[in-house]
């Protein structure tokens, strides 16, 4: 499912060094399929609005808001996104020089976000979660990730269908602009360094409205 030669993850994990990201593009040529299926699922995704303080957890700056899947229903509407998860997981730990594993917290695992034009966007944050990989779904106008990166310099990545974005998002503070035009909708994938597993319950009450179902394997 994933086709990316060696010397091609040498020179992303070179990226990733440099800048705590990098971007592996034209990965996933099915999302297309994947967008079908977002836009024809019969279930609702959950809005959510934060504040800044509610934000606070994750060094949150600005408010938030978009809509989301979480994992349980991620996996209704994508039933594929399950091995795809995981096949990242050991491109993710090669890319960033270290042991990933799967997230042990099973409805934050993984998640579709969508941001509906001109109203939503996420504010400069920091992820709890040791590797953020954004599969973007859509291509938009607007809506770009942008990266504080280790240099200082801040960098743009826009939304490109298929294109993978592999990220240090513990140290690189970034944040999702509004979008354009057409919505965007993005897969979200959490990785955690090997024994480093920790997640404030809190999140998942804030972004989901149901405390984590606990530490459940991924894939169990
Ligand atoms: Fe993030």
């Amino acid at each position: 499912m994933l086709k990316v030669s060696y010397s091609s993850v040498e020179s992303h994990a070179t990226n990733f060094d440099r800048l705590g990201f990098t971007v592996v593009v034209d990965v996933a040529p099915f999302v297309g399929n994947w967008l079908r299926q977002v836009h024809s699922a019969d279930i609702s995704p959950r809005l959510v609005e934060l504040t800044e303080s509610q934000r606070s957890h994750c060094s949150g700056r600005g408010d938030a808001r978009s809509f989301i899947y979480d994992r349980f229903q991620t996996d209704v509407i994508l039933p594929e996104i399950n091995s795809f998860y995981k096949s990242v997981c050991p491109l993710a730990g090669e890319v960033a020089g270290r042991s990933l594993v799967v997230s042990p917290f099973e409805r934050s695992a993984y998640s579709v976000k969508i941001y509906e034009p001109r109203t939503c966007e996420m504010g400069w944050h920091l992820d709890t979660n040791s590797i953020t990989v954004l599969l973007y779904v859509t291509t938009n106008v607007g809506g770009q990730t942008e990266i504080r990166c280790l240099d200082g310099i801040v960098r743009d990545v826009k939304p490109v269908a298929g294109n993978l974005l592999i990220m240090d998002g513990t140290v690189c503070e970034h944040r999702s602009r509004i979008v354009e035009s057409a919505e965007k909708i993005v897969c979200l994938l959490n990785y955690y360094n090997e024994g480093e597993c920790h997640r404030d319950s809190a999140m998942d009450k804030l972004a989901f409205g149901l405390p984590s179902s606990g530490e459940v394997k991924a894939d169990a």
